[in-house]
């Protein structure tokens, strides 16, 4: 070996080191966006949706939930956005109300089509066809960053009256083949008809249908504890084009655990063949947060076989074969559903941040909807 391999050799495994050895997470900015109670016109603050837009900005969601706390009801969409990565927040905006529905809007999944700017929201109606139905899927857009948002339009007539729960989370728009440009909205069915369904869209969300499916066993019955029920989920594109999705296993089916489905055709299949159990990955049956970013994938529960507390950041150096030992414990107490999210421009922050949304209570985690901004290299 001469002189010049041995430098390129040690410089390589000092970037090596170097690299591995700055990844430590820590938290960075907290803030709580809506608190339940408060403003009169709403109960309960719950299903935090949070996404980057084109240009830069952070927007957050919520389910409003105007009378009690519960699953059905009125509710409207609440929004906040922010144009300086999350400092400071416009104040809350109902961009959708209901009305009085006895089974009201259920979010939701935001998705963000990068070669038209558009921000896109699917949420359902009438989910639990309770004094209601059918069940309705429906889309708002904003073609300005999140400012002004499209009159709801109703899916039903593209993809049929099947009960369908986008997320909650955000979908994805297709970067690598097969499929660049696709947007992939994944979320389940009803309750006895439950199971993981994507819809697609190849022409910016102009028309949809249905595509991927992993349905639960028994098939539209009811459930058992230990049946095999994929619920809400979050999906994310690897870099060699597969969509991993990352899954609520309702009725705890083999493990206390995730499941984990992959889709290797741009979300027309989820084949059995894919689908692991993520020993690791403990939880309780509640929508995570999934988050790939410069080959790091992320992953947000409440860490807990069997309640919802200690929310914690997870991080994948193998995009999931196996997770980092460390872990960055968000909030002890009760916390519920969560979802991330990082701006892709070429500021360093863009680099150095991933930003949490996640429910938050001191006694109940519904109480509060909070913000977190996670430095990922807090040694630098
Ligand atoms: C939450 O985390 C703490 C400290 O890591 C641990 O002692 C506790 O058992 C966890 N709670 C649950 C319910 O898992
Ligand atoms: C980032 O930098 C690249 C190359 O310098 C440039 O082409 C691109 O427009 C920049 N993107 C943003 C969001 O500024």
């Amino acid at each position: 070996m001469n002189r010049n391999t041995l430098r390129i050799l040690l410089l390589t495994v000092l970037c090596l080191f170097v690299q591995n050895e700055t990844l430590n997470p820590a938290i960075a900015d907290e803030q709580l966006l809506w608190v339940g109670g408060q403003t009169g016109e709403v109960h309960t603050y719950r299903i935090p949706l949070l996404t980057f837009t084109t240009q830069g900005s952070l927007l957050a969601f919520a389910e409003a939930r105007k009378l009690s706390f519960k699953d059905k009801g009125a509710k409207f969409i609440a929004l906040r956005r922010s144009t300086d990565r999350g400092v400071t927040w416009s104040p809350t905006s109902f961009i959708v109300d209901d009305g009085s529905l006895a089974d009201g809007l259920t979010l939701g999944s935001v998705v963000v089509d990068e070669e038209t700017g558009a921000v896109i929201l699917i949420y359902a109606l009438c989910f639990h066809r309770y004094h209601c139905k059918p069940s309705s899927t429906m889309m708002v857009q904003s073609l300005d960053d999140g400012f002004t948002w499209s009159a709801p339009r109703n899916l039903n007539p593209q993809l049929g009256l099947m009960s369908f729960a986008p997320g909650p989370g955000f979908g994805i728009q297709k970067r690598h083949p097969p499929a660049v440009g696709r947007l992939v909205v994944c979320g389940h069915g009803s309750i006895t008809g439950d199971g993981v369904f994507c819809i697609l869209s190849d022409d910016h969300g102009n028309t949809w249908r249905y595509g991927a499916e992993l349905k639960s066993i028994p098939y539209n019955q009811r459930k058992n504890n230990l049946d095999f029920d994929p619920d809400e989920c979050q999906p994310v594109e690897l870099d060699d084009g597969s969509i991993v999705i990352n899954v609520r296993n309702d009725k705890h089916y083999h493990c206390r655990c995730r499941m984990v489905a992959r889709s290797l055709d741009g979300g027309e299949s989820l084949p059995v063949e894919e689908l692991v159990f993520d020993h690791t990955l403990e939880d309780s049956a509640v929508a995570a947060g999934a988050l790939e970013k410069e080959g790091v994938l992320y992953f947000t529960n409440p860490a807990s076989a069997n309640s919802r507390v200690n929310l914690t950041l997870r991080w994948s150096l193998n995009l999931g074969k196996s997770w980092v030992k460390d872990t960055l414990k968000i909030w002890a107490g009760p916390s519920g559903y969560s979802c991330m999210t990082s701006l892709k421009g070429n500021e360093t922050e863009d680099h150095k941040y991933i930003y949490v949304i996640f429910e938050k209570g001191q006694k109940d985690y519904f109480e509060s909807i909070s913000f977190v901004k996670v430095d990922l290299y807090s040694d630098q």
